[in-house]
């Protein structure tokens, strides 16, 4: 039997699915094997019960923009839904054109997805392979890890520098036959950046024959990251990947696109088709015709994540430099045991992963979301724990379940 909608729509955005006897034996782990565990499991708990106790579930767990789309874009959804029976490929030509016009780039270097998650995993399929490896940062976001290992392409992860931005001396040098050096910039979980005068030494020094793919899903929400559009126009071997699911507030509506040299592009895109949710792309183009959206909701999530970074910091648990709407805090215990504490509060932070098993990624939600948070950490550390019933159970079988965001 189907769980009730609420319930359901909640555990999607949370993550996991089991007993809570299955937090016992991970919380047992020590060394290598607790790091790869604490990266595959996450709490879940009721949602009626939580939000019965007062503790309505505060999502931060998932880098999604509890603002949804903006009002115009709202607006666009409204005014195109109707027709909704026809597929609007002039629609569709509109926006790449208003896409390539705000990056300077021809139309044909664009070709816009249901989100950027599926050309990234099209982008690793078509330019590694068992002999052409993928090059990432470590820890970054992980959906290529796991193309790359269905295409049995080894993977290089190399490790952040000490300022948590890309080292990018030693991602160029870790694989003469590299097929594809992916930097997320900001780099999901941290949000650090890697500046432009590092994305040029990789491009100048990235092994020959491979592409730097340049993810770009959390650039609006920076102030001093710089696109790498400008490469691509020119003809370089650099790929970039775009979503509405940040800034725009998107996720759950669909839209991100992929810049690439129209050679390139026709590798990324062998297998696609090329229809587009009306609805979408009317929400899309709404979005970035609104010349106040990304300034506006760029210096809310900034004012409010240095808030909560400093208070983190002054309590004394190191931050990441996060020009993004997610960070990572070193919770100085494995990150399993805090998401479960927290999650006892109702609030849901994000995973760890396996290299640094002692942080958590926290998304920034709203200002009263992130009270419940600050209010929840405290108590967390102070070794209480809150009223909600929690169980961990595993991201695979959440993920079977129909869950993406435990991987977002
Ligand atoms: C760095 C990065 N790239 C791509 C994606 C894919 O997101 P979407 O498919 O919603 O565009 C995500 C999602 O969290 C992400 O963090």
């Amino acid at each position: 039997m189907k769980a009730p909608i609420s319930r359901r729509r909640f555990l999607h955005g949370s993550a996991l699915a089991a007993g809570a006897a299955t937090a016992a034996p991970l919380l047992g782990l020590a060394g290598p094997a607790f790091a790869q565990e604490a990266a595959r499991r996450a709490p879940k708990v009721d949602v009626k019960q939580a939000s019965d106790l007062g503790l309505a579930p505060v999502m931060i767990n998932a880098n999604e923009n509890p603002l949804g789309p903006s009002a115009a874009a709202l607006k666009a959804i409204d005014a195109i839904a109707p027709e909704g029976g026809r597929y609007l490929f002039n629609m569709q030509k509109e926006l790449v054109e208003e896409m390539a016009a705000q990056l300077n780039v021809k139309p044909e270097y664009i070709v816009p997805y249901a989100g950027s998650g599926l050309p990234l995993q099209q982008t690793v399929m078509a330019f590694t392979s068992p002999t052409a490896s993928l090059v990432t940062a470590d820890p970054t976001f992980e959906s290529g890890w796991r193309t790359a290992d269905r295409v049995k392409a080894p993977v290089h992860k190399i490790p952040l520098r000490k300022d948590f931005s890309h080292d990018v001396e030693a991602m160029c040098a870790a694989d003469p036959k590299a097929g594809m050096i992916y930097i997320c910039n900001p780099n999901n979980p941290t949000g650090s950046i890697t500046t432009r005068k590092d994305i040029e030494y990789a491009l100048k020094h990235k092994p020959k024959g491979s592409i730097l793919v340049l993810d770009e899903a959390y650039i609006h929400l920076s102030p001093t990251a710089v696109t790498g559009a400008d490469m691509v126009a020119a003809g370089e071997d650099v790929v970039i990947l775009r979503t509405f699911s940040k800034l725009y507030g998107m996720a759950g509506i669909r839209l991100g696109y992929v810049v690439a040299r129209p050679d390139l592009m026709e590798r990324i895109t062998y297998f696609s088709t090329n229809a587009l949710s009306v609805t979408a792309m009317a929400a899309g183009l709404a979005s970035l015709r609104d010349p106040d959206l990304v300034p506006t909701r760029r210096d809310a999530n900034t004012k409010l994540r240095d808030g909560i970074t400093n208070w983190l910091t002054s309590e004394g648990y190191a931050c990441t430099t996060s020009e993004s709407n997610c960070f990572m805090v070193d919770v100085k215990r494995p990150a399993p045991e805090f998401m479960e504490a927290m999650a006892t509060y109702g609030v849901f932070v994000g995973r760890a992963w396996p290299v640094w098993p002692t942080w958590s990624r926290i998304t920034i939600g709203t200002p009263e979301e992130m009270a419940r948070f600050k209010d929840a950490f405290a108590k967390v550390m102070a070794g209480k724990r809150g009223p909600v019933p929690v169980k961990m159970a595993l991201l695979e079988d959440e993920r079977r379940d129909g869950s993406h965001t435990a991987y977002a």
